[in-house]
């Protein structure tokens, strides 16, 4: 069937669920028309730190259309942490409004439910805290070295003797890259609508992680897991910031609750600074050893960041410092100051986008010290074992990746010395970084239903809790199931995100597309062969699914799969790899410079459909970019908020800031890694990218950028 071809895995379709975007008729989870629903805003705390003394809800409750003011004195009591500094993961409990005392600035401390948007909104204004602060609020980060701890979570590591490879080292670098905190903006925002009925909770709700969702609601709440159903049919962008249960959510059903009404909560833009996670502060201190020759003798990341007061997360930034390059001597630590800061978390790459900037740029560093081009540096320590975990890769490109990339971007004209390369008042630089991102697979359930339609042609619906972040996800899962049960693309339709459907991992961690396709693939298999057993026909042979389905003398049939890691692919590390390169060019006397082009080289298994993957990497490179020239969400030093807090003052790449972007994937199919050979790119296109970009900085001006963003007066 040569239709399948055309709409099958591998091919560059158009997205099956764009024409319902771009007509309005996708609904995210504010759009949803949910009969007699009421709207809440939440209220935010005004200081960093201490306690709420007195509240007046008087002057919000006379207002038309209030229905209710929820404070920490008529809340809900919820599940609480039952100890200080727990971890937060995707599936954590988000207790709020439980006590009196405030932790950062911005917490929620209230909830105005009214009839109209505006009227909460309003009413939301008007409801007056009085404060006693607390002033030993940390809000200062570098001020605050002394209260580091090491985190609880084990991940630190070392190999070798780091002291021993220093010795033996004929050079040495050792400097500290610093990146600030940076916000994921979803174009979505946050949203949710709660309803009860029968004391089970019903929630569309904007998430990457459905099954996640509603564990975090029914162990927030102490309800059956059952008795919570979470429906994320279309997320407008997540980055990391859905992945878990934020507390708006939590207030919905709450409020939801207290009203006995569906309650609608859309977190506002500003709130996304405060409440919906954010990247941390960190600074990384790196140390390499090398011989004059370019071998790696010692390699050390050290970060230090930061947490909340009463949660733990710690960005992996010496992930990729772990196994990159072949150095026998290795060490990653890791420290956190606990801050009146909101709990940070999972980020675009959450260890790579930012380690690969420290770890990327010291190379680059190194490279130069020895007087190496630094592809020839990268290929020479290049190892297709990872030390880390003492296993062998899947499959690395890297070299690969690097050579084709060199070709294609035109290496062999990059000038060794810096500031050598003019064009007018421009100083001209190439720079180069190697990326790698954990391509992880995980356990996923899928159901397809077959239906023999009057005209002959089956259609088939595949289910799964899974969600398309804006990813491509609903096309490539289409894809999968016209390339497995041999039918064009049109005869699918494909059904996710709610919590009723086959248990998926989600959305997250790049490994959406592997779990996904896989699961998809597991259920039309499972059909295919179900109905050839029944019939006695032999597997192999070729019969098309509608002769299938006639033969069974039936009209309709279903199928579930499942699909998990093979034990294969426990015995291997399995990465996707990638090598950036960027042309940068730098006005000399304002510092004032323009990324010319891109070129990102990636190899990530099988490419499933190269249209919504180039679109990944593309997303990708400009999230990276971003870190490089303008993203910084500044704290105010005095009360803890962010002096960042609209599109206004955070800052992120325009059309006009991009560059000619050149993407290449490489061929590749990685059966280690699963049956149909796929690795993620999600967080991939990201890793690296500011390193490229500041190593071509280097390259244009000598100088070396080691703290992000590189705004055009540094460069003066
Ligand atoms: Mo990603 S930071 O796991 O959405």
């Amino acid at each position: 069937m040569n239709t399948v071809k055309e709409s099958g895995v591998g091919q560059a379709i158009d997205r099956v669920e764009g024409h319902l975007k771009v007509t309005g008729k996708a609904k995210y989870a504010s759009e949803f028309p949910v009969e007699n629903k009421v709207y809440a805003q939440g209220i935010n705390s005004t200081i960093a730190k201490g306690e709420i003394v007195s509240i007046d809800t008087s002057q919000a409750e006379k207002q038309d259309g209030v229905l209710k003011v929820i404070t920490y004195k008529n809340a809900e009591k919820l599940k609480t942490f039952d100890k200080e500094m727990t971890a937060i993961g995707t599936d954590s409990i988000a207790p709020v409004l439980q006590s009196n005392k405030v932790n950062y600035y911005g917490e929620y401390v209230g909830l105005v439910v009214a009839e109209t948007f505006e009227q909460a909104q309003y009413a939301a204004r008007l409801v007056k805290f009085e404060y006693k602060k607390d002033p030993s609020a940390v809000i200062k980060f570098e001020e605050s070295r002394s209260k580091a701890y090491t985190p609880n979570n084990g991940s630190n590591y070392s190999r070798g003797d780091m002291q021993k490879g220093l010795s033996e080292a004929d050079m040495v670098v050792e400097q500290t890259y610093n990146t600030p905190i940076e916000h994921h903006h979803p174009m979505e925002l946050h949203a949710i609508i709660a309803s009860w009925e029968n004391g089970k909770v019903m929630a569309y709700a904007s998430q990457q992680m459905v099954d996640d969702a509603t564990i975090a609601i029914s162990s927030t709440f102490q309800i059956p897991k059952k008795d919570v159903r979470v429906v994320s049919a279309f997320v407008g962008g997540g980055f990391g910031s859905k992945l878990n249960l934020e507390r708006h959510a939590i207030m919905a059903v709450m409020a939801a609750k207290i009203v006995g009404r569906p309650v609608q909560v859309t977190v506002t833009r500003t709130q996304m600074f405060t409440n919906t996670g954010m990247r941390q502060q960190n600074e990384q201190k790196m140390r390499i050893g090398a011989k004059n020759d370019g071998t790696l003798t010692a390699l050390s990341h050290e970060t230090l960041s930061h947490t909340s007061t009463n949660m733990e997360y710690q960005e992996p930034c010496g992930m990729v410092s772990k196994m990159l390059y072949n150095v026998p001597n290795n060490e990653v630590t890791y420290k956190l100051i606990p801050m009146n800061i909101q709990t940070p978390f999972a980020m675009r790459a959450p260890g790579e986008a930012t380690g690969s900037f420290a770890l990327e740029s010291a190379m680059d560093e190194m490279a130069w010290k020895l007087k190496m081009d630094p592809i020839d540096f990268r290929i020479k320590n290049d190892t297709q074992t990872d030390l880390h975990e003492n296993r062998p890769f899947s499959s690395r490109l890297l070299v690969e990746c690097l050579r084709i990339g060199a070709d294609k971007f035109g290496w062999k004209d990059r000038k060794m010395e810096p500031g050598t390369n003019r064009k007018g008042n421009w100083l001209i630089g190439y720079g180069v970084s190697a990326a790698s991102r954990n391509s992880p697979y995980q356990k996923t359930y899928s159901k397809v239903i077959l239906d023999l339609e009057d005209d002959g042609k089956v259609h088939a619906t595949i289910q799964m809790d899974g969600t398309d972040i804006g990813t491509g996800s609903y096309t490539i899962i289409a894809q999968t199931a016209s390339e497995y049960l041999n039918i064009p693309v049109e005869q699918v339709s494909v059904e996710l995100g709610d919590s009723n459907f086959p248990v998926t991992p989600g959305s997250g961690g790049s490994w959406g597309a592997a779990s996904y396709c896989n699961g998809a693939r597991a259920a039309c298999e499972n059909a295919v062969k179900g109905l050839k057993d029944n019939r006695n026909i032999p597997q192999d042979e070729d019969v098309a699914l509608a002769e299938l389905l006639k033969r069974n003398q039936i009209k309709t049939f279903e199928a579930e799969g499942m699909a998990e890691p093979s034990k294969e692919f426990e015995e291997y590390s399995v990465f996707s790899f990638g090598a950036n390169f960027c042309e940068v060019w730098v006005d000399k006397d304002t510092g004032m410079y323009r990324i010319k082009r891109m070129v990102n080289v990636g190899s990530a298994g099988k490419i499933l459909n190269p249209k919504t993957a180039y679109g990944q990497i593309i997303g990708g490179l400009t999230m990276g970019a971003g870190m490089v020239i303008a993203e910084k969400t500044q704290v105010e030093p005095n009360f803890g908020n962010f002096i960042t807090r609209s599109f206004a003052d955070y800052h992120v790449p325009v059309n006009l800031d991009m560059a000619n972007i050149d993407v290449v994937f490489l061929p590749e199919e990685d059966k280690i890694a699963n049956k149909m050979g796929i690795k993620g790119i999600g967080e991939l296109g990201i890793t690296s990218v500011a390193a490229s970009i500041a190593n071509a900085i280097f390259n244009a001006t000598g100088k070396r950028m080691r703290d992000l963003p590189i705004t055009p007066e540094k460069l003066i």
